[in-house]
């Protein structure tokens, strides 16, 4: 370590947390885990995988020193608890299996079928993925009781949302010891059944989804989108930023989950999004994305301002948000956290506190009428917020079950 390099052998540790798969949130994984003081394998299918991971949490972890974050000494040491490797049977030395492999059902599953012969009895198996079905990949195992899906937020080593997801076959010991264990690295949970996008995804991706029907129907330009979400809305990034973070192909996989349970129009994938990931242009961690694209304005006329614009996006997704109360989806509470600790977004249910029902149901209703689309009428839970007698004391209450 002499070098600041990370070892590249293969040896069995105790307290061991076997991560597989080494890119941007397989590495990012296995920081979070290395930080919390556990010792860490990181494997990949072959050394240019290694070697990109270790790219990855090298960087990282220079970040971490260069901002005063981190000591050299502490770097040396975190780096020194990794141990990555190219051979999936070390993972048998581990007390909890995290895969981070490429969003693919038939790779997940290969890797899970595999595991679940290496690994003893008592280890947990947890998947990390943004699109996919935890079920169908727990049924690649024989003992899809251990399986469990932890989802972590992009960059890992900076948001504090791990989702926790339960099949119906998950043992409540199995997701006891992933909750205890993702809690004690500093990180906030929730619990979030085995539904097209979890909680977070679900409004997140949908939301990303409409940004770029809307760039692509010419109401606006990407740039003129991006700063509205920023400056109206108080969003960290603008969707278009957003998109390339996270990948045009992991925000397409996860738009066609969510399409699949709904079959919705509006849940569709954008043409342009598919477009895009077949010509390869799949965001940051390829160095092309929505920022290599020339932009474009508005078709006709200046199009709608930036308050009209942060408006024309919010309010939707606020709408689905209650929706999503209002039919037993997810709590407010957990919405609330998901989205402010997953994403660092305003609380949706914040937000809507502090505009009204009432005056969120008069804008979606005009949405509604403006584009007859079913998934804008506004929610039911909506309407009667609204109409309540105290909408506030209505609000507080919803909040607090
Ligand atoms: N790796 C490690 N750390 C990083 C990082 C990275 N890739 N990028 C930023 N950071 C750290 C910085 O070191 C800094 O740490 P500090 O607060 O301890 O100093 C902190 O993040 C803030 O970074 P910067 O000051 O450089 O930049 P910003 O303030 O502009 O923040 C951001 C960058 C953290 C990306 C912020 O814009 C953000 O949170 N955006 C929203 C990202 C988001 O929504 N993520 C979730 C996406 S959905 C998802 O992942 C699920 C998947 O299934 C699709």
């Amino acid at each position: 370590m002499a070098d600041g390099r990370l070892p590249c052998v293969e040896e069995p540790r105790n307290n061991t947390v076997a991560v597989i798969g080494l890119g941007t949130m397989g590495a990012g994984i296995a920081e979070v885990f290395a930080r919390g003081g556990h010792h860490v394998l990181g494997i990949d299918r072959d050394h240019a995988a290694v070697t990109r991971g270790r790219n990855i949490l090298e960087a990282s972890t220079t970040r971490a020193v260069d901002k005063g974050k981190l000591s050299i000494e502490g770097r040396t040491d975190l780096l020194a608890r990794i141990t990555l490797g190219t051979d999936l049977a070390t993972a048998a030395a581990a007390d909890l299996v995290v895969e981070a492999a490429f969003e693919d059902l038939t790779v997940k599953r290969e890797i899970f079928t595999e595991l679940d012969t290496l690994v003893a009895p008592t280890t947990v198996l947890a998947t990390n993925t943004s699109s996919l079905s935890i079920t169908e990949i727990a049924a690649a195992t024989d003992h899809p009781e251990r399986v469990v899906g932890v989802h972590f937020f992009n960059p890992a080593p900076v948001q504090r949302l791990v989702e926790v997801i339960t099949t119906l076959q998950s043992s409540a010991a199995a997701v006891t010891t992933v909750t205890d264990l993702v809690s004690s690295l500093g990180k906030t949970t929730i619990s979030c059944s085995d539904r097209a996008g979890f909680v977070v995804n679900r409004l997140l991706i949908g939301y990303l989804n409409r940004a770029i029907r809307l760039h692509e129907d010419g109401i606006a330009s990407r740039a003129a989108i991006d700063a509205a979400m920023v400056e109206q809305a108080g969003y960290p990034m603008g969707p278009f930023a957003l998109c390339d973070l996270v990948g045009i192909d992991v925000v397409l996989a996860v738009v066609e989950r969510i399409w699949g349970e709904t079959r919705d129009r509006v849940d569709a994938p954008a043409p342009l999004l598919r477009q895009l990931v077949a010509a390869g242009f799949l965001g940051a961690k390829v160095g092309r994305g929505f920022a290599a694209l020339p932009d474009h304005g508005p078709r006709s006329g200046p199009g709608p301002d930036a308050t009209v614009l942060a408006d024309l996006m919010v309010l939707p997704y606020l709408n689905e948000a209650i929706r999503m109360v209002g039919t037993g989806y997810a709590t407010a509470d957990a919405i609330d956290t998901g989205m402010t600790l997953g994403c660092r977004m305003p609380a949706p249910f914040e937000v809507v506190a502090e505009r009204g029902a009432a005056q969120i149901l008069a804008a979606q209703q005009q949405i509604f009428a403006r584009t007859a689309e079913p998934a804008h009428r506004p929610c039911e839970l909506l309407e009667s917020l609204a109409v309540a007698a105290d909408p506030t004391a209505a609000l507080a209450q919803l909040r607090s079950r």
